[in-house]
C-alpha cells in the first residue's frame, strides 16, 4: 500500500482498555518515520496528550496537541491526507490539526500502527 499526497488515509480501531499509548507511524520503513502520531492516556508524565514527532536518523522536536478525543476501551477513527509540506490530521471528534512533513516526500509505502489498540479498518482513497 502507498499512501500519496492527495490521497485520504482513515485509519479505524478499538483501544483496549488500559492502553498506555498508541501510534500510526508513515514513513519510508521503521527507522525512517516522518509521521509519528502518538496518543498518549498515560506514558511518564503525559496525561491525555498526542505527541507528533519524526524520526528520520534520530527524532526531532515533538508537537502536542491537548485536544484529545479518544478513550481507553473507546473506538477511534482517524483520517489523514498531506502535501510536500504538511501532515493533515482529523481526529475523532472532527477537530483537524497539523504536523510539518519534515522530509517533504509526496509518497510514503511504511504504514504501522503500534500499541494497545485493534486495527478494524485501513482505508485509502
Ligand atoms: C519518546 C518515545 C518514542 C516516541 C518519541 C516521540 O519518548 O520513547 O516512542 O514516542 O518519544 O518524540
Amino acid at each position: 500500500m502507498t499512501f500519496k499526497a492527495g490521497q485520504e488515509l482513515t485509519i479505524s480501531g478499538k483501544v483496549k482498555s488500559g492502553c498506555e499509548l498508541f501510534s500510526i507511524n508513515l514513513g519510508h520503513d521503521s527507522d525512517t518515520v516522518v509521521l509519528h502520531f502518538n496518543p498518549r492516556f498515560c506514558y511518564g508524565s503525559d496525561n491525555n496528550v498526542i505527541v507528533c514527532n519524526s524520526n528520520v536518523g534520530g527524532w526531532g522536536e515533538e508537537q502536542k496537541e491537548y485536544s484529545f478525543p479518544f478513550q481507553q476501551g473507546g473506538e477511534f477513527k482517524v483520517t489523514i491526507s498531506f502535501n510536500n509540506e504538511q501532515f493533515y490530521i482529523k481526529l475523532p471528534n472532527g477537530t483537524m490539526m497539523s504536523f510539518p512533513n519534515r522530509s517533504g516526500d509526496d509518497s510514503f509505502k511504511h504504514i504501522d500502527v503500534q500499541g494497545d489498540v485493534k486495527v478494524q479498518g485501513i482505508k485509502l482513497k
